[in-house]
């Protein structure tokens, strides 16, 4: 058996490629690994969204350096978003690297990596056209992604799957590298996105969960049938087997009441809709080219909350970006403090090359006060997700199990047939920590939460009728 090792940063859309390139790679006789000095082929699924993300990966490859010395028939490949965006710099910065492969070419990796093996020394560099590189067609075309027939083996849980129904983003916030390494907004027909819902359900998969940068501007027109992404989620909701339906990310402009409604009205849509703000301040909103002001956010989050009064609604800020003054900054508290998030990713603004802020907007708030700013949200905000789920002490909540918790993983005691902690979710996206067993695993169980932090929920399995002292938050089951 040959032996891969692979290691990937980034959002979702990169951990769903990770799983296909490795169910391709199965199927050439691998098995993974969790050691590249064991590893015949080591691979690594990048990101560039910040230097951080990139730096971690240069370093990665610099320890690969003498361990290609002494073992010159190792294939070192580095796909995703940085190789398309770096593309032959990293030859340059990592001579020893054999394959580049862009994350629209990763339906190549495997014949790429079996060329690499059996004529070494050569470098083969595959990646999409640039935004501006040929006609539109084309662009687009070089772009397409890797969604083959799924393998559930591949997936951590076979209960649960990302399905992309989204490539690329048009967008273009002023910060962003993804539309130059995504290339362009393309939706999938609905009908492949319905067959791979179907395919999975048959497979035994309970959960869904739809990719997409702007994730609810999905829209397409087939055999002359214009759907929306409201329509989309009512016709996967008629998919058998299937129980909970979860979409990354939305885009607070397109959050139409089509939407919210399905939302409401579908029992298997998750009551959780990540929305990201961005910024709390109408300057910084038009510097970042996001599209909407503070009032069109706070009207679509106050229509969600007015719809759905238990719905989780969870964001992403930036701190630190171009021109951010203090007062901008603690209107990003202020809006925190007002909408409650479930919870918040909060980023220190990173330059990104090629991007219109590197080009247009000086990188002029200096890092000791984006660090002091990040700290300061992200203090804030776990303040308001721990008081958040402390609502649900006493709870009674329906978990899907997704496998062993955390902690049971890091003390070795995944694998025996004995009681387990395990994690997993409720239908509004709470982690939910109990004390279970191994074949509960995939199946929805009331669980009554007793202790809660910011990220947590701790329960026990509700195993006889629910006394009194048990309630139920509405929707939250
Ligand atoms: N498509 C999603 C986000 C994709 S990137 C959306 O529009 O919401 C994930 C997050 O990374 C973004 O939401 C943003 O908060 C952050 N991000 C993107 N570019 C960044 C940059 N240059 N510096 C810091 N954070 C950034
Ligand atoms: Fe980036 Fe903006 Fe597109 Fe999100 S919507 S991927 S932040 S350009
Ligand atoms: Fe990173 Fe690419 Fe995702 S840049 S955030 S891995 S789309």
């Amino acid at each position: 058996m040959k032996k891969l090792y692979i290691e990937t940063v980034g959002c979702q859309m990169n951990l769903l490629d990770s799983e296909l390139v490795v169910a391709a790679l199965r199927k050439e006789g691998y098995e993974l690994t969790g050691s590249t000095d064991e590893a015949d082929t080591v691979l690594f699924n990048t990101c560039s969204v910040r230097q951080h993300a990139e730096d971690k990966i240069y370093s990665a490859l610099g320890r690969l350096k003498d361990a290609k010395r002494a073992m010159p028939d190792k294939v070192i490949g580095v796909m995703g978003c940085m190789a398309q965006k770096d593309q032959r710099l990293i030859f340059r910065r990592a001579p020893y690297v054999d394959i580049v492969v862009g994350p629209g070419q990763l339906h190549q990796v495997p014949q790429l990596v079996r060329e690499a093996r059996s004529k070494p020394g050569g470098q083969r560099l595959e990646v999409s056209l640039g935004r501006t590189d040929g006609k539109a067609d084309a662009i687009k075309r070089s772009h397409e992604s890797f969604d083959p027939l799924r393998d559930p083996t591949m997936r951590p849980t076979p209960f649960q799957a990302y399905v992309r129904i989204q490539i690329g983003c048009d967008k273009f916030c002023t910060y962003c590298i993804v539309p130059s390494v995504r290339g362009p907004e393309q939706s999938r027909p609905p009908s492949q996105v319905l067959a791979e819902a179907r395919q999975l359900a048959g497979e035994g998969c309970k959960e869904v969960v739809l990719l997409g940068q702007t994730v609810n501007s999905w829209r397409h027109t087939e055999d002359g049938r214009a759907w929306r992404f409201s329509d989309l989620l009512y016709a996967l909701h008629e998919v058998d087997g299937i129980e909970r339906i979860k979409f990354v990310t939305s885009y607070p402009k397109d959050m139409t009441d089509d939407v919210l409604r399905a939302v409401r009205d579908l029992p298997k849509a998750c009551k959780y809709l990540h929305v990201p703000a961005q910024h709390g301040s109408d300057e910084q909103l038009r510097r970042m080219k996001r599209g909407y002001t503070i009032a069109d956010y706070r009207e679509m989050h106050d229509r969600a909350k007015r719809w759905m009064p238990d719905v989780a609604i969870t964001s992403d800020f930036i701190v630190g970006f171009s021109g951010e003054t203090e007062g901008d900054f603690q209107q990003t508290m202020d809006l925190v403090r007002e909408c409650r998030f479930k919870n918040s990713f909060i980023f220190k603004y990173s330059e990104r090359p090629g991007t219109k802020a590197a080009d247009r907007l000086p990188d002029d708030v200096p890092d000791e006060v984006k660090r002091r700013r990040n700290n300061e949200l992200l203090a804030l905000q776990n303040q308001i997700s721990e008081e958040d789920n402390q609502r649900f002490l006493g709870a009674r909540v329906g978990v899907l199990v997704e496998g062993p918790s955390k902690a049971a993983v890091k003390a070795g005691r995944v694998g025996g047939e004995g009681p387990l902690q395990l994690t997993g979710r409720t239908m509004c996206d709470r982690i939910v920590v109990f004390e279970g067993n191994p074949r509960q695993i995939g199946q929805t169980l009331p669980v009554a939460v007793y202790d809660a932090n910011a990220h947590t929920l701790f329960g026990e399995v509700v195993t006889e009728h629910a006394g009194p002292e048990l309630f139920q938050l509405a929707g939250s089951a």
